[in-house]
């Protein structure tokens, strides 16, 4: 470990892999001190242009003397990715697994000794506005789990919960911005279809997330102080919100979740 900053490497460098070397290097980590591996090497490549992390062509030269090894691909692409760690890993090393539909034991039955954290980011780390919430798996005491919460703290909130949730999490607070961002471009739709230009209604629906976003982390009020702070009885706003909540928007939320939930649970890759 060099200093307060550990050397990570990255197994996969699509998206949640860019938002988390975006968030770390903005926040101060080394970017020497991060490497980098995709199976056709473009994203690793993309990423040591854009952020100065070192390319490499194997897992091998990836996990070399790393502290935290990130497991950063898709679910069907995982007993590929593990089988060229296989060997590569020693028990003062962490695999930090990100892949969704994946238990720890499942990640760490083919990696003997290795200890294994699962975590579930947003790519809000990359704006230092993200949620990863983690859940400790084999091998894993409190201090290690705290020194991976750690390393995430500077890229917002980090929560832990009971392995059995993270399929949850990852429906609510992984696919979350996706969601939102969903809501907006209906919220820009209704603009338009009342006489708003495309461009103005996608402005001033961006904006409403973005200061809703605002206020619940500068001024850490709450979803209802917002909706209170801007709804006042018999109001426009009041008008709006009873035909969302008939409309069951909060329902067709619930079945959303619930339709991602199922889906990961179908695939869950037990040891
Ligand atoms: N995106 C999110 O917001 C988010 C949030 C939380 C968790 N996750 C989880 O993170 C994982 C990755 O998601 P993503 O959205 O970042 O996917 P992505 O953008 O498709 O990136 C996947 C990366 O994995 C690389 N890859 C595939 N097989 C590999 C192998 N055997 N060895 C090394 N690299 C390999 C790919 O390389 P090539 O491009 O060369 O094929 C690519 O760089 C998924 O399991 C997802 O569920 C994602």
């Amino acid at each position: 470990m060099s200093g307060a900053h550990p050397t990570l490497a990255f197994i996969g460098c699509g998206r949640i892999t860019r938002a988390l070397v975006q968030g770390l290097v903005g926040a101060g980590h080394p970017a020497h001190l991060l490497r980098g591996v995709s199976r056709s090497g473009a994203g690793a490549l993309a990423l040591s242009r854009e952020f100065g992390i070192t390319a490499v062509d194997g897992s091998a030269d990836a996990v070399r003397g790393a502290d935290i090894v990130v497991l950063a691909v898709h679910p069907h692409q995982t007993p590929e990715a593990l089988a060229a760690l296989s060997g590569l890993l020693g028990p003062e090393q962490t695999l930090l697994s990100l892949v969704a539909s994946w238990r720890t034991e499942a990640v760490a039955a083919p990696l003997p000794g290795v200890p294994v954290v699962r975590a579930v980011p947003n790519v809000g780390v990359g704006v230092r506005a993200g949620a990863t919430v983690f859940s400790a798996g084999p091998r894993t005491d409190a201090s290690r789990l705290r020194a991976v919460e750690q390393l995430f703290a500077p890229l917002g909130e980090t929560l832990t919960v009971a392995e059995e949730l993270l399929e949850t999490v990852s429906a609510v607070s992984g696919a979350g911005p996706a969601l939102v961002a969903h809501f907006a471009r209906s919220l820009a739709g209704a603009g338009v279809a009342q006489g708003l230009d495309e461009r103005t209604a996608a402005v001033l629906a961006a904006h409403a997330v973005r200061s809703t976003g605002a206020l619940l982390a500068q001024d850490a009020m709450t979803v209802d102080a917002v909706i209170d702070s801007v709804a006042s009885p018999g109001g426009m706003t009041e008008a709006a919100l009873r035909v969302l909540d008939a409309d069951e928007v909060p329902a067709a939320a619930r079945r959303a979740v619930d339709a991602a939930v199922r889906l990961s649970m179908g695939r869950l890759a037990r040891a």
